[in-house]
């Protein structure tokens, strides 16, 4: 039986690239993004010809919080029972404390924290009717290390953690697996204000002298959903280059 995952995020970014692992390892996809990029689309169209696992694309506003079970209840019904989530959608908004609009300041930990938060809620439900599942959020090293600019972003990313390690103690009795990972810098949209030469200094501060892809998390990200990992729960795996090494 094909397995769904839902991937939230998935349409351009770290999301897309994790959405790839998880198709290219069989799984059926959905990706969950408020547009369908043309990355995802070309995506789509290469998952139909390889015949392996499957990607289709959900549209929905993950800020719209109110409607989140409907979304789960929805994708059930059309897909049969969720065997994994992916909680990968996230904003990077930066900005120094003092002058950041509190508008901002909700959005961020809305969209970083509420959200994967509500939508765990109702994707556990089903995991639990159905006697096991993975859930797996991604977190950021920032939100270990700290990094200036970043303080609301990486209370949500630490947030992210306390929740993994307590929804693992949680629904593990219940066959549940519950992990983040907290990636390093990656060159996404979310980081491409970041000039050349930030990126060579974070390379050269890494112990493997390199910067991480979204393939490597996507490869993390797999782990954490297969049978290997079966009895890894309420871990955070860092995949950072050894940047906080
Ligand atoms: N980039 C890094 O260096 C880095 C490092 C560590 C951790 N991370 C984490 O990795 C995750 C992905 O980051 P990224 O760099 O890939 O970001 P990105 O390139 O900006 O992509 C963000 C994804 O989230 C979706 N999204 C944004 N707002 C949404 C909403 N309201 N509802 C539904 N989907 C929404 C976007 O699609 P739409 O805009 O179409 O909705 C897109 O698919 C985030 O949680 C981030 O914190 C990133």
């Amino acid at each position: 039986m094909i397995e769904n995952v839902i991937v939230t995020g998935g349409s351009r970014g770290l999301g897309l690239g994790i959405a790839r692992k998880l198709v290219d390892a069989g799984y059926r996809v959905v990706a969950v993004a408020r547009r369908e990029s043309e990355e995802l689309a070309c995506a789509i169209r290469q998952t139909e010809k390889a015949g392996k696992g499957s990607l289709v694309f959900e549209s929905f506003d993950l800020e719209n919080t109110r409607d989140i079970a409907d979304l789960v209840k929805r994708l059930r019904k059309d897909l049969g029972p969720i065997y994994g989530l992916v909680n990968n959608a996230g904003l990077g908004t930066s900005g120094v404390l003092a002058t950041m609009r509190d508008s901002e300041i909700q959005r961020l930990v809305q969209l970083n924290t509420v959200s994967p938060i509500i939508l765990t809620k109702s994707v556990v439900r089903s995991m639990m009717a159905r006697g096991g599942g993975r859930i797996v959020n991604v977190a950021s090293i920032v939100g270990a290390t700290g990094y200036r600019g970043l303080s609301v972003y990486s209370a949500t990313k630490a947030a992210m953690v306390g929740f993994t390690r307590s929804l693992a103690r949680e629904v593990g009795p219940l066959g549940i697996n519950v992990n983040a990972v907290a990636p390093g810098f990656l060159e996404t949209d979310m980081t491409e204000s970041l000039g050349e030469r930030h990126r060579e200094q974070i390379a050269r501060r890494s112990a493997l002298r390199r910067l991480v892809g979204t393939d490597d998390v996507g490869d993390a990200v797999e782990f954490l959903l297969g049978k290997k990992s079966r009895n890894i729960t309420g871990t955070v795996l860092t995949v950072d280059a050894g940047n906080t090494a």
